[in-house]
């Protein structure tokens, strides 16, 4: 299963948009139907307007009516893994849960971590009522 996100993910890399800051990042997330949505992070001139890799494959699988979430794997090519934001932690959270989290790079490095140790006490919709 693992292969296979981070393969989708590198491949999604190769579609960021990314003039700005020019790192470039994929991701891809697993739904519990098995099948994976891609996403790359997709800048605007208007910095604050970017979307993040994972966003665009959360909103992706979202606006197709998927609402459960096996994995999702993060790439980016640094050679310390690249983790995901603080914003797409919160998201990450809110839409998937406790899932486990692949981070790798394009020579082969990978850790996984699980969402509730990138994001510890969350907040989430459960406070709301
Ligand atoms: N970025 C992602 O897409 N995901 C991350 O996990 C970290 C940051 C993007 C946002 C922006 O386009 C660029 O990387 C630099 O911050």
């Amino acid at each position: 299963m693992n292969d296979e996100l981070v393969r989708a993910a590198t491949a999604a890399r190769e579609h960021a948009f990314a003039p700005y800051s020019r790192f470039r990042v994929g991701a891809a997330l697993q739904s519990e139907s098995g099948a994976i949505y891609k996403g790359c992070n997709v800048e605007g001139a208007s910095y604050g307007l970017t979307v993040c890799a994972e966003r665009v494959a959360i909103w992706k699988a979202v606006s197709e009516g998927e609402r459960r979430f096996r994995a999702i794997c993060v790439v980016a090519d640094t050679a310390d893994l690249t983790p995901p934001c603080g914003a797409c932690r919160q998201i990450i959270w809110e839409f998937c849960g406790d899932i486990p989290v692949i981070l790798a790079n394009l020579t082969g490095d990978r850790v996984v971590y699980s969402m509730a140790e990138l994001l510890p006490r969350p907040f989430d919709g459960g406070f709301l009522g």
